[in-house]
């Protein structure tokens, strides 16, 4: 890289908008996970998606790196710069403008750096929904969810970002604006960059702005927490509710009895939703169309066959909103209470759904025999086939003998997972964390096609460069 000695010309026209002093730049340096610390020469705030260009280009005749950052609550390290110092932060925090809703198009168009929960909001406004949902959701931006091709609480209904994408807007890395914003649901004229761009965790462009979809607003949701044995009984809940009510699913989260302890330790005012203590929790929702009662009656009778069946051991379905809120803040809570106890090392596999309590049982035998003493912290949306298998600290282990095991355990978890037909990436991207894996684990033909797709798209590899790409060329 060619390092400018100074900055002249960006800092002229981004004065007041750029950071460059370290204790303002702090926050912009370190992933919320706080695995990741690196530097930079400055954090640039953009307005419009033409300073973004405008940024872009000066980087690109200056062969400055570009990490482009929302709302950093990425948990692979993407929106971090290395310790080089020659990076430029490109903080799209402030482009944050709904540009337009147009409800017989069933569509919002929104800048990237509008947080998550102000466009569910925004929905809600207009009656409609916009269904992802994640626990980051209040601070979390749109640019990162597409970046990051979110997943969330919804996707077994929903689907995930990209399912919720229409068109986008992106500052091409030679600071061109490629004006994808196409509203619509059928479009078959060439190559799909649209899906190319979402899930490319920022080395390919930077999305400055997305029309969504929005889908009509369920007028009853009706939540149950469930106690099973084991993830085996987990599954065959899935399989009473998809007898009974398929249609009616719109939630299908597992969590571990650590998890839940974790919860209730760390989170005030948390509550276990009943006294008896179960290996593992299930958390069903139901939502659509029919009136409350009848979703509720729906869901009852499912967790009735289930009873008969002894699938499950204990159930409560939620009798208001508040206690819904409260079975809800049960599993959003466990990212937060897992980072309050330590460092942590986390997987966010997929397999197929069927696959999920062989893989448990396989990786868990695995590991208690190599590592005894590690804290399982074991969640997810097991109704995608989507797990956490997430690591803490023994009560008492230090940091750094913690972390010195998170090489041989991500390898050994992830050939696991490959083994089970799986992915080690379902909806947290690659970033730097799983980088090396991800090029390791994958057919040489697919990294040399997305070698070649990142050479054509960003020829002078200043996008997000060591991110997500990795292996010898
Ligand atoms: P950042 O962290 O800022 O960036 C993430 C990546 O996207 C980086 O590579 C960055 O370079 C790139 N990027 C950001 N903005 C742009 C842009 N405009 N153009 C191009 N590239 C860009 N994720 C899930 O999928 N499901 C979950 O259930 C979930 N739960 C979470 C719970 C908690 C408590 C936390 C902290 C995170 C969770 N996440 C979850 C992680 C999730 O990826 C992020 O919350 C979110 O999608 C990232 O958005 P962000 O704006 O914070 O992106
Ligand atoms: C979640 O689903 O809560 C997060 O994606 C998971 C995590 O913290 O690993
Ligand atoms: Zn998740």
């Amino acid at each position: 890289m060619l390092a400018p000695a100074n900055m002249t010309g960006l800092e002229a026209a981004f004065a007041g908008r750029m950071l460059t002093e370290p204790t303002d730049m702090a926050p912009f340096l370190t992933d919320w996970r706080g695995l990741w610390t690196g530097r930079a020469r400055a954090v640039v705030q953009p307005d419009t998606a033409q300073d973004v260009a405008a940024v872009v280009r000066w980087c690109a005749d200056h062969r400055v790196p570009i990490v482009p950052q929302g709302g950093n609550t990425g948990m692979s390290g993407g929106a971090t710069p290395d310790r080089s110092g020659e990076a430029i932060v490109l903080s799209l925090i402030r482009l944050n403008r709904i540009r337009a809703v147009d409800t017989v198009n069933d569509s919002i168009t929104v800048e990237a750096g509008c947080i998550l929960q102000s466009v569910q909001d925004e929905a809600e406004q207009a009656g409609r929904l916009f269904p992802l949902s994640l626990a980051a959701e209040g601070s979390c931006t749109l640019g990162g969810n597409l970046a990051c091709n979110a997943g969330g609480t919804g996707v077994l209904r929903y689907g995930m970002a990209r399912e919720l994408c229409l068109g986008i807007e992106v500052v091409t890395a030679a600071g061109e604006i490629w004006d994808g914003l196409r509203g619509l649901r059928k479009d078959n004229s060439g190559y799909d960059l649209r899906d190319l761009y979402i899930g490319s965790e920022g080395t390919l462009g930077i999305i400055t702005a997305a029309v969504l979809k929005l889908h009509p607003r369920p007028v009853a949701r009706v939540t149950a927490f469930v106690a099973v044995q084991d993830p085996g009984a987990a599954l065959d809940l899935l399989q009473t509710v998809r007898g009974r009510h398929q249609g009616s699913l719109s939630a299908f989260e597992i969590l571990s009895g650590t998890c839940l302890s974790l919860v209730v330790d760390h989170h005030p005012g948390a509550r276990r939703p009943f006294d008896a203590v179960a290996p593992w929790y299930v958390l069903v929702e139901y939502s659509g169309f029919v009136d409350e009662e009848t979703t509720r009656a729906d869901l009852e009778a499912t967790i009735v066959e289930a009873f008969e069946a002894n699938i499950v051991t204990d159930a409560v379905i939620a009798e208001s909103l508040a206690q819904s809120q409260a079975f809800w803040a049960l599993r959003e809570g466990i990212a937060e209470a897992q980072a309050a106890i330590g460092k942590t090392i986390k997987h966010d596999i997929a397999v197929p759904v069927s696959a999920i309590g062989r893989l448990i049982a396989e990786a868990d035998a695995a590991i208690s025999a190599r590592w005894p003493t590690l804290r399982h912290v074991t969640f997810g949306h097991v109704g995608d086939g989507n797990l956490h298998y997430n690591f803490s600290p023994a009560p008492g282990q230090d940091a750094a003998t913690f972390m010195a095991v998170q090489d041989d355990l991500n390898r050994l978890v992830h050939d696991i997972v490959m083994r089970h037909g799986g992915t080690i990436s379902a909806e947290h991207g690659l970033g730097i964390l799983r980088r090396d894996e991800a090029a390791r684990l994958k057919s040489p033909i697919e990294l040399r096609l997305q070698k070649a797709i990142k050479q054509a798209l960003d020829p002078l590899g200043i996008l997000n460069p060591g991110k997500v790409i990795g292996g010898a060329d």
